[in-house]
């Protein structure tokens, strides 16, 4: 396959290009390393690194003009700064609108986009079935949902799935709760936990589920990712805090979720392992503890988040 990889230096991107360079694919990563490092993709003889943005419809035009990909995994988003619209529509609105006229005009054998689960919105039941209404309420929600009804718009046309994902686990993860436990209870910083729910799953049983979507005869369409458990954060602190040996001095507090957050995500995947004979394989702590185990080896880098953080947190 000649895959070509937006946002592809990201903690999703570069764990698949590392992947399919390894299985003898030729791949072409598109990335602005907004919310990534240099250091975690590589030119090589097989892989070709373009820095600039997919919000520029001539350079997504002549990635595929020069490269000819027959696959396009669509990876790249904005979501570091909640307040940066106009951002947040450039890439994940007019940056997938690119990526989809230019699969289009260069006639790609599929298109795979990712999703967050921030499309649902505050979700009416949970697990989340991936038939939801979709009513996202942050930014980076609101322009991610556009882009991928955007992209929808070239399934008649060419074989596309849009994968809406948990919270994927592994190397170079750089968002949310798991690398800023880490780094602050490392750093003796206290720490707190949201009063929510998310599911979490392992990079492997990720790249399972890559592997059999980016097949010739895959069905397409739209598909939840995910173990289906839910895991409260606080039970995330708990196995960060254990495998650190770390004892608090007193009770972890427990906060509410900010404006821009939801309770309780935990998607569905009834309909992905049914149409794809997939399921997860990894559990809870191990899935964790596989990330702290690469953070003890090859430290963690800047931190994002698509969240305002809540009031409590600001000060620390
Ligand atoms: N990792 C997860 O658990 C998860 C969960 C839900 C959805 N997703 C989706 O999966 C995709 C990858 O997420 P990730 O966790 O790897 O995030 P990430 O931040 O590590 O990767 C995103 C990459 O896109 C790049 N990028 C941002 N704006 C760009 C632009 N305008 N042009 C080119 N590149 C740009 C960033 O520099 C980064 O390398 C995103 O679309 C995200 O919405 C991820």
């Amino acid at each position: 396959m000649k895959i070509l990889i937006t946002g592809g230096a990201g903690c999703l991107g570069s764990s698949l290009a590392e992947r399919y360079t390894m299985m003898g694919h030729e791949l072409l990563v598109l990335d602005n390393f907004a919310t990534s490092t240099r250091a975690g993709i590589r030119a090589t003889r097989n892989l070709v690194l373009v820095e600039g943005t997919i919000a520029d419809a001539a350079l997504v035009d002549k990635c595929f003009a020069e490269f000819s990909p027959t696959h396009v995994i669509h990876s790249a988003a904005a979501y570091k700064a909640p307040d940066n619209w106009t951002e947040d529509i450039a890439t994940n609105v007019q940056g997938a609108v690119n990526v989809a006229h230019a699969a289009l005009k260069y006639k790609v054998k599929r298109v795979v986009n990712f999703q967050t689960a921030l499309v649902y919105g505050t979700p009416e039941i949970v697990p989340i079935p991936v038939e939801h209404r979709i009513a996202p309420i942050s930014s980076y929600g609101i322009s991610k949902a556009a882009g991928e009804v955007y992209l929808n718009m070239i399934a008649g046309e060419i074989p596309y799935t849009s994968l809406r994902l948990a919270n994927i686990c592994g190397p170079r993860l750089a968002i949310g709760p798991i690398p800023t436990f880490y780094q602050r209870i490392k750093a003796g910083k206290p720490c707190y936990c949201s009063d929510t729910v998310r599911d979490f799953l392992d990079m492997e049983d990720f790249h399972t589920l890559m592997d059999k979507v980016m097949e010739d005869a895959a069905t397409s369409g739209m598909f939840n990712v995910s173990t289906g458990e839910g895991h409260s954060i606080k039970q995330l602190f708990d196995v960060i805090a254990q495998y650190l040996e770390h004892v608090p001095d007193q009770p972890i507090r427990i906060v509410p979720p900010g404006i821009d957050d939801v309770e309780n995500i935990v998607l569905d995947p009834k309909r992905t392992q049914a149409v794809f004979g997939w399921q997860s394989k990894i559990g809870f702590e191990e899935t964790i503890t596989r990330v702290l185990r690469w953070y003890d080896e090859h430290g963690v880098t800047d931190i994002f988040s698509h969240l305002a953080a809540p009031v409590v947190g600001k000060t620390e």
